[in-house]
């Protein structure tokens, strides 16, 4: 069965670009982004690894481990790196998970055979430090992903774990919060002195608390 949200990611040991990994160990204690590319060796994935690459230092700067996968070997992976560093001007510094096997991606049910049987699909898996499925993506092989929308739910799973709030359509951080319905006002004055612009009882806007 699919992954859901609030579910353990499973746990496995593998090949990588940067050695023997074992998925827990490796990211102890850190947000993970876990997310499978179809095929080395192709153009929408060589933008996508360069440009997740040159966002190092702000998955770095939010204590998330980035690491990716293909159901190519990790000799091809480390080929293909060279002309991701020639063309996006940018080395991969992450880990890239070789998995021609499978054994990662079906665990992950990252090949859905009715788009291809072959390849896996575009996922992307976001695991907090506890280890559990926070977000996933499902994007098709044609369509490389947003990897600012990442970093942007991330900070809202940050903020929104931290504090009584939720963020609404479009947020940035920084950006106006909502307080979560689930608060009353009585409470809410406790923990937003700064006050709120009730539009509704259940729609109660705030400067976000950080
Ligand atoms: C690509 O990354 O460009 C790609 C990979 C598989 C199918 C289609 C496009």
């Amino acid at each position: 069965m699919a992954l859901r949200l609030g579910d353990i990611a499973p746990d496995f040991t593998t090949d990588t670009t940067e050695g023997t990994i074992t998925f827990h160990t490796w990211k102890e204690g850190s947000w993970g982004v876990l997310f499978s590319h179809p095929k080395d060796f192709t153009p929408v994935c060589t933008t996508e690894l360069g440009y997740t690459a040159k966002l190092s230092s702000e998955f770095a700067a939010r204590g998330v481990k980035v690491i990716g996968l293909s159901v190519d070997p990790i000799d091809r992976h480390a080929e293909w790196a060279k002309d991701i560093e020639e063309t996006q001007g940018t080395a991969v510094n992450f880990p890239m998970i070789g998995d021609p096997d499978r054994v990662v991606a079906d665990l992950y049910d990252m090949i859905h055979p009715n788009a291809n049987d072959t390849m896996t699909v575009r996922s992307v898996f976001v695991i907090d430090p506890a280890n559990k499925v926070r977000l996933t993506l499902t994007y098709p092989a044609s369509t490389g992903r947003n990897f600012d929308e990442i970093l942007r739910v991330i900070d809202s799973l940050q903020l929104t774990d931290g504090y009584r709030v939720a963020t609404p359509v479009n947020w940035t951080k920084g950006d106006d919060v909502i307080i979560v319905p689930a608060l009353s006002n009585e409470e809410a004055k406790e923990l937003f002195p700064g006050g709120w612009d009730e539009q509704k009882p259940y729609l109660r806007v705030t400067k976000s608390p950080v």
